[in-house]
């Protein structure tokens, strides 16, 4: 099954993750091939600047595939979250290029943590943004814990992380999660305004300055939560969790 569909107008290239029946839920398929778009987009030169945005009109990202997950192990837990970010997330955020998601709706989990791993966010007035891997007896694990409080800072973040809450476009842009909010016809065109103000800078610098700007990121930070994640895949308050997901009711912790 091919979920990515990429479209390249240099010099710009749009990454669509297309799963649109499981609200683009990451699963293992979806973040290789996400990767391997982005390995040919970082050689293609004529692209300067990468767009990633979800199909549809009702999410980015919905999170990690809860439904993949919901059984593994503690060892399956930490490999998830380790291959995850060391394919992924840690790509976005090291690559040559701007990266800019395109949050159309829905970024939740992995999906914020996608968006987090990117340069710059733009996005649209449905959007709805949150880390609830606390609700389903997990922390996040692509970076979560480590990237947003970085990006908004500990208050505000540890308020998202501990509560599970999801917030509106207006407060993440209040709390600078977000570069630019738009309405949800215009999010592609804010989207490339952005890039576009980025293209005619000189790539070499680009790549410099993003290297420099991750340069005091400690990554230690990012390994630790991976252990942390694995570890509460052996939890019952996982498996409770996860079933509630599954059976669509709240969770008894
Ligand atoms: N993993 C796997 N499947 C997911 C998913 C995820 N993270 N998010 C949504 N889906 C699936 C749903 O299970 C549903 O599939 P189904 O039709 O086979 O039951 C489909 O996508 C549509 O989602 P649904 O929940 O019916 O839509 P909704 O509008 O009622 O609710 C959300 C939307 C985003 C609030 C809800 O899907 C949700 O809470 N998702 C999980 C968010 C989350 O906890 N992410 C972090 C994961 S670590």
């Amino acid at each position: 099954m091919k979920y990515i569909k990429t479209l390249v107008e240099p010099p710009i290239a749009i990454l669509k993750i297309d799963r649109e029946t499981h609200l683009n839920a990451l699963n293992i398929d979806v973040i290789q091939q996400l990767s391997a778009e982005l390995d040919i987009l970082e050689s293609l030169e004529g692209v300067r600047v990468v767009i990633i945005i979800g199909a549809g009109n009702k999410a980015f990202v919905a999170g990690a595939d809860i439904k993949e997950f919901a059984n593994y192990s503690i060892e399956q837990g930490e490999d998830l979250s380790k291959r995850g970010q060391d394919a992924l997330f840690n790509k976005i955020e090291n690559f040559k290029k701007p990266i800019i998601a395109a949050i159309n709706g829905y970024a939740l989990g992995g999906g914020l943590e996608l968006a987090l791993s990117c340069h710059m966010r733009v996005a649209s007035e449905n959007a709805k943004m949150g880390l609830p891997e606390c609700s389903l007896g997990l922390i996040p694990g692509y970076g979560g814990t480590q990237r947003l409080v970085r990006t908004i800072g500990r208050t505000h973040a540890t308020e998202m992380i501990l509560t599970s809450r999801v917030i509106n476009v207006d407060f993440a842009e209040k709390i600078g999660l977000i570069n630019v909010k738009s309405s949800q016809e215009e999010l592609l065109k804010t989207a490339k305004k952005l890039a576009t103000s980025c293209v005619n800078n000189s790539p070499k610098s680009l790549e410099t300055a993003i290297k420099c700007i991750n340069k005091n990121f400690d990554k230690s930070g990012l390994i630790f939560e991976q252990k942390e994640f694995g570890q509460l895949f052996g939890t019952s308050e996982f498996a409770e969790g996860v079933s509630a997901f599954l059976e669509k009711r709240k969770p008894n912790y």
